[in-house]
């Protein structure tokens, strides 16, 4: 599939799309061709791209929901820096892309979750314990 398959490319109000920069840019390491003035939410969408990231938590897919920026549903590593709005960045030439994946949280880790502190005084007196040199804190 190319990226002109996923466009609009004669609107019949707006007109033909005109001819414009072609970009190249990868996603989770596949190479794909975007338009400048795309966003790289934009980009993706228009190579049949829809999942952007997944759930930290739960691995769910995640793409874009409110495409003005105010969600985060977006949100991509971008050239290594984490959090990128998809759909506000716009695209640039040789962008290296990469989606999210499943991080450990602390309730599903080795932890017993009775052992955890419920409160931030119960927090203070478990890591003074700590400190202390007291195990069982
Ligand atoms: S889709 Fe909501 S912030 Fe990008």
């Amino acid at each position: 599939m190319t990226h002109k398959q996923m466009r609009i490319i004669d609107h019949p109000v707006l007109g033909a799309m005109n001819e414009r920069d072609i970009m190249t840019f990868t996603f989770d390491g596949h190479t794909y061709k975007g338009f400048k003035g795309d966003t790289i939410a934009s980009a993706l969408l228009a190579n049949g791209i829809r999942q952007l990231r997944v759930h930290e938590e739960r691995g769910t897919p995640r793409g874009i929901y409110c495409n003005i920026g105010h969600c985060f549903e977006c949100r991509t590593t971008v050239n290594g820096v984490s959090g990128v709005r998809a759909c506000l960045t716009p695209l640039k030439d040789g962008m290296v892309v990469t989606s999210g994946q499943t991080e450990p949280v602390p309730l599903n880790s080795e932890h017993d979750v009775d052992e955890l502190p419920r409160t931030y005084t119960e927090f203070i007196q478990k890591q003074k314990a700590h400190e202390a040199g007291d195990s069982d804190a």
